[in-house]
């Protein structure tokens, strides 16, 4: 029979994992960045609705959530006299609920659109990226930490001149729905942080190499013209296969902050394909990519926030493109910490601490 006291311990072993070994427990993730002056957290979909103990790991572990898919124009938006709210509000209350912020993911995308957009006429859909953004912006104002209103502004393998993403909006506008988009989200909510949330950038593979001088000449030309840009996002899905330079990624993530912006990481996760089979091996290189990543991009003070996308490996959306059961995110299928959820601990306990920002 276990003895109540070993039971005891088991259980308080369970509620405060040890985040960093050989340190004082810290409850959680996000308590960890906390002490930082830090935001952790993590996007969030239907899985959490369906999963009570992964919505508990929510509950312990973050103080940020992102939506994952429920406020993308696709799933809002199933038929153009249509807007279906449910999945986003069922987030918008467990954020409340249990005392989390939010961040919306995103306003603008020209990727995951419905195929009825893709029909209209140019100034019909400048009608619906204007009705659309006010309805949605004003049915959220207040209730958002933050907007990504626009998504991905940059896809140079579409071959666009510019090396703009293709898509509906960008076809019927070109380059300047992104400048009138944040300043029409500025006009309805005063409050949300309005991030431009970009990819690739943490590369030095082809793409994140063509993306970052883009992405930063876009944020020059759009604060120049006095457009309510008050933060970027960096996705930072991490690709190890591919070369990287973490340390000129936080000098490039600086600039940012010299012209007065905040920077998130967005959508943090490290892509396992290129590591062993041996799931000790892999979990090592993936926390020591994390690790590396992380200790060199929390040195630049204007980085306040890190979203995993999503946070246990059960429900990672790697599980769509990999050919074996992926391991990018802090905690495993069981819901336990992994040696990335570690290091990203010790990542933010490592952090310099950051001034609370007085507002956005
Ligand atoms: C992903 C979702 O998580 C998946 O469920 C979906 O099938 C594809 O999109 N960059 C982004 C996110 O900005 O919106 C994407 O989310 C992942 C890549």
């Amino acid at each position: 029979m276990i003895s109540r006291r070993a039971l005891l311990a088991g259980v308080a072993a369970a509620a405060a994992p040890r985040l960093v070994r050989g340190a004082p427990a810290p409850a959680s993730l996000g308590e960890a960045a906390a002490a930082s002056g830090l935001l952790f957290g993590a996007s969030i979909g239907q899985e959490a609705f369906d999963d009570p103990a992964y919505a508990e790991l929510y509950r312990r572990q973050t103080r940020i959530l992102t939506t994952d898919v429920a406020l993308k124009f696709d799933w809002l938006r199933p038929a153009p006299d249509r807007f279906d709210f449910s999945y986003a509000d069922a987030i918008v209350r467990f954020a409340a609920d249990n005392d989390k912020l939010l961040r919306g993911h995103t306003l603008i995308w020209n990727d995951r659109v419905p195929d009825w957009l893709k029909r209209l006429s140019a100034p019909e859909v400048e009608r619906v990226f204007d009705a659309h953004i006010d309805r949605v912006v004003e049915r959220y104002a207040g209730r958002l930490h933050a907007w990504d209103v626009v998504n991905e502004p940059f896809w140079p393998m579409d071959g666009k001149p510019g090396g703009w993403r293709d898509g509906p909006w960008f076809a019927a506008m070109g380059p300047s729905y992104v400048e009138r988009a944040f300043r029409r989200v500025r006009a309805i909510d005063k409050t949300a942080r309005l991030a431009l949330n970009e990819a690739q950038c943490d590369n030095d593979y082809e793409w994140g190499r063509s993306i970052r001088p883009l992405l930063r000449g876009l944020v020059e030309r759009l604060l120049d013209a006095g457009a309510p840009v008050d933060a970027i996002g960096l996705q930072s899905h991490l690709k190890p296969q591919w070369p990287a330079d973490y340390s000129a990624f936080a000098g490039y993530v600086a600039g940012f902050a010299e012209r007065g912006l905040a920077v998130s990481i967005t959508e943090f996760d490290v892509d396992d394909s290129p590591f062993p089979n041996d799931v000790a091996a892999r979990d090592g290189a993936v926390a020591a990519v994390g690790a590396r990543f992380l200790n060199a991009v929390l040195a630049v003070p204007a980085v306040d926030t890190v979203v995993a996308w999503q946070l246990s490996d059960r429900y990672t959306w790697y599980r769509e493109i990999s050919r074996r059961a992926p391991r990018p995110l802090p905690f495993d299928r069981d819901l336990q910490i992994k040696p990335l959820g570690e290091a990203m601990a010790a990542a933010f306990a490592a952090a310099p601490r950051r001034a609370p920002r007085p507002s956005r």
